[in-house]
């Protein structure tokens, strides 16, 4: 392996808003500190982020124990209640840091406009030019690194997280063209990691995820030892923009927010989707409103809904949803004068790497924020919009856990070598598997299917694509593993061979890898914290 002479305190790896605010709050308290991506600062999840940051703001008639009630009521009795209050109660000072950092909010500086989206009953989604929040905060917080000259590695990816002989984390495998002839292996030497990857909607077929969501710290934090918890929660969103029969890869989103105003979701013969279905209609947590679509549609037999937000009519449409309104537009569709076709497809990690609230994880040196993490936030079903407020907030907590931690701590060791043959699967046939089996309605054979898809031939990692495909892998069979395992039916995971909700099944699955590096379920994790 080469050897690459950077030595730091602090690798960050991923910009999206977690990383990139974990990386310039570690920089403000003094640590040297490295972004690493293996793209570029701009190309994350992130950007594509529409409906906004759920918090509660001062003088606005709501409260941080109403945002906690309804993140609960979402979680379907996993989530952590202790760490959602702590999160939530966060929310307003993060968000003012933000702003500080140049992010500029729709409405005027002294009062923020307010919207609602599934799972909320208060107005208390803020967001950015109309539907392109996290355009925004991704512009705010990359300008605020690059202006501020913090080292960033681009075009960098992570192949693992390596340890010392006392199992501290000691540093990154690297894949990069160093010399612009090729890909070379690399070693940044650095005291503590924070995983900051996102999630693993390419996992599927079909999602509202940039192509590198693949899973990788998930994958990183497993190989390292570390403990991760409820990845069966993989969460559709309800309403992506159905393109065409067949489409795979990214979909353009369609916001909750244009639920929020009252756009009203029917099926194919014009008929109410969510009439009766929940008290709060089409605004009911995300993973009800997706399941009522999934079976309006096997009823109808068709491969797509209808959102209507014709009464909302053009210039509305267009000044409050530029991004919605531009896409349907590039299909064919006027939003002001026929309702939208939409289709669930997969959204977001509720699970990931088990971390306190903090952001520490179960291996010293090792931390995690945002999407790849499990804070215990979102349980079985994310409430919409909590996650760019969790990155934020997560995020420079895990800086100062990581300052705090430093201060007290031995220096690493030399970094052992990392295993160099790793299971990988092709890409296709496990997003094809994984939407054919693991999506909205799941059995016991289809999960056994794809598990047999996942379990792949060794091979030695030589570039980035092979480095993302041994991720994916692993993360498909972790996820599978825990999704076996949950013979019940609670939020995002559906079982039809046990589509009751089990009192006996209200803990959190746990899973780590055997001393085979295959993943396996470990010991049940009670509801409220790390076991
Ligand atoms: C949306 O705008 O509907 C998505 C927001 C989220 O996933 O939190």
């Amino acid at each position: 392996m080469t050897n690459w002479h950077l030595t730091v305190d602090l690798a960050v790896v991923g910009t999206g808003v977690a990383g990139l605010t974990a990386a310039l709050r570690a920089a403000e308290l003094g640590l040297r500190v490295v972004a690493v991506t293996k793209t570029t600062v701009e190309d994350g999840n992130t950007r594509w982020a529409q409906g906004g940051v759920a918090v509660v703001l001062p003088g606005t008639g709501d409260s941080v124990e109403a945002h906690v009630a309804d993140t609960l009521a979402a979680g379907a009795g996993l989530c952590d209640e202790v760490a959602v209050r702590a999160i939530l109660a966060a929310g307003p000072a993060a968000v003012s840091v933000l702003r500080a950092r140049g992010a500029v909010f729709d409405g005027s500086a002294g009062e923020l406009e307010r919207t609602r989206e599934g799972g909320h009953r208060a107005f208390r989604v803020i967001h950015a030019a109309g539907d392109a929040t996290g355009a925004e905060i991704e512009r705010a917080l990359a300008g605020a690194t690059r202006g501020g000259q913090l080292p960033l590695l681009e075009g960098r990816s992570v192949t693992d997280v390596l340890r010392d002989d006392t199992g501290r984390v000691a540093g990154l495998a690297l894949l990069g063209d160093y010399l612009g002839d090729g890909w070379g292996a690399g070693v940044l030497r650095t005291r503590a990691v924070l995983l900051a990857t996102g999630g693993l909607g390419q996992l599927y077929a079909v999602s509202t995820n940039v192509d590198g969501a693949t899973g990788d710290g998930l994958a990183l934090a497993l190989r390292a030892g570390a403990m991760t918890a409820d990845l069966e929660f993989v969460q559709f969103h309800p309403t992506v923009l159905h393109v065409g029969p067949g489409s795979r890869g990214r979909q353009p989103l369609v916001t909750e927010a244009i639920r929020g105003e009252g756009a009203v979701l029917l099926d194919i013969t014009g008929s109410p989707v969510m009439t009766g279905v929940h008290p709060l209609g089409a605004l009911a947590p995300r993973d009800v409103v997706a399941a009522a679509i999934t079976s309006r549609m096997a009823q109808t037999g068709t491969d797509h809904v209808l959102l209507d937000a014709t009464h909302l009519g053009a210039a509305v449409l267009r000044r409050r949803f530029p991004t919605v309104h531009a896409a349907c537009m590039a299909l064919g569709v006027d939003p002001a004068r026929a309702p939208i076709p939409v289709a669930p497809a997969a959204h977001y990690q509720c699970g990931g790497v088990v971390t306190d609230t903090s952001g520490r994880t179960t291996v010293p040196g090792l931390y995690a924020a945002g999407e790849v993490a499990r804070t215990g936030l979102h349980g079985a079903n994310r409430l919409a919009s909590n996650s760019l407020l969790e990155g934020l907030v997560m995020g420079a907590r895990a800086a100062e856990a990581v300052a705090a931690d430093l201060a007290v701590s031995q220096r690493p060791g030399p970094p052992l070598p990392p295993c160099e043959r790793r299971p990988v699967a092709a890409r296709d046939a496990v997003q094809r598997s994984m939407s054919a089996h693991a999506g909205i309605g799941r059995d016991a054979a289809g999960l056994a299917a794809a598990s047999a898809v996942a379990r792949a031939t060794l091979r030695r990692l030589r570039t980035p694509r092979d480095a993302e495909n041994a991720g994916l892998t692993l993360a498909a069979a972790a996820v599978l593993a825990a999704a076996s395992a949950r013979t019940e039916s609670r939020g995002c995971h559906l079982r039809t061979d046990h589509p009751r909700t089990a009192a006996r099944w209200r803990r959190s699955i746990t899973v780590v890898l055997d001393d085979a590096g295959a993943p396996v379920v470990a010991q049940p994790m009670l509801v409220g914290g790390v076991a």
